[in-house]
């Protein structure tokens, strides 16, 4: 038996957690079994893993250790929590996944995508089976991120020029994996984001 593996995607407050966790209720309704979890964390490891990069200073890490880490924590939560569910049948939504690091560490500090690209093929080797990217303006996704005022800042204290070149990077990407890419619209109301979604998900079930 092999599950579904769906990854969400975006920049910070493009919506994309609600709209993870609105595309699982409905897929529960409908009768299947969904394991709905996100990165960093989504383990009891990764998510001792995810304090430790999205919480300090901004320059706590170098963005070399800030790879490690983003990827020590990938490999736990497919180990023992994406992979077994798969195993079971059961569908998978990951709020982000491996091209949130192609994009935040590939270009933000630095070019490491080589990097990226090479512990990626080495320590996790696979894709969703679809991935739904959020599309949404930076100001207007920075401002709703910073409403709601977390201690998981790090990233988000990059500020709006930093999500605009993160924005552009996850738009390049979906053009480089239009197969599994599918962008949508974060622009719209919650219920006709979650709408978009559901047409362009059904066809993968
Ligand atoms: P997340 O909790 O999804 O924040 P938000 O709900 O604001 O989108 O992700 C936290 C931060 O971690 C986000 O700024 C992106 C960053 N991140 C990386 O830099 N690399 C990664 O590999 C992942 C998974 C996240």
């Amino acid at each position: 038996m092999t599950g579904t593996f769906l990854s969400f995607e975006g920049i910070d407050g493009s919506g994309k957690s609600t709209q993870a966790r609105l595309l699982s209720e409905r897929l529960r309704v409908a009768g299947h079994t969904v394991v709905l979890t996100r990165e960093p964390g989504g383990s009891p490891g990764a998510e001792e893993i995810r304090a430790l990069v999205l919480q300090g200073d901004p320059d706590r890490w170098s963005a070399e250790t800030e790879l490690l880490l983003f990827t020590a924590a990938r490999r736990d939560h497919l180990e023992r929590v994406i992979e077994p569910a798969l195993s079971r049948g059961e569908i998978v939504i990951t709020d982000r996944f491996a091209d949130s690091t192609r994009v935040y560490q590939g270009l933000s500090r630095g070019d490491l995508r080589p990097h990226v690209d090479a512990l990626h093929q080495r320590m996790i080797g696979r894709e969703p089976d679809l991935t739904i990217l959020v599309d949404m303006d930076p100001a207007e996704g920075l401002a709703r991120a910073k409403a709601r005022a977390t201690e998981e800042e790090r990233f988000e204290d990059f500020g709006v020029t930093l999500q605009e070149q993160m924005r552009a990077g996850f738009l390049d990407l979906a053009k480089s994996f239009p197969e599994r890419f599918r962008i949508i619209n974060g622009a719209q109301t919650p219920d006709a984001v979650a709408e978009d979604i559901f047409a362009v998900v059904s066809p993968t079930l």
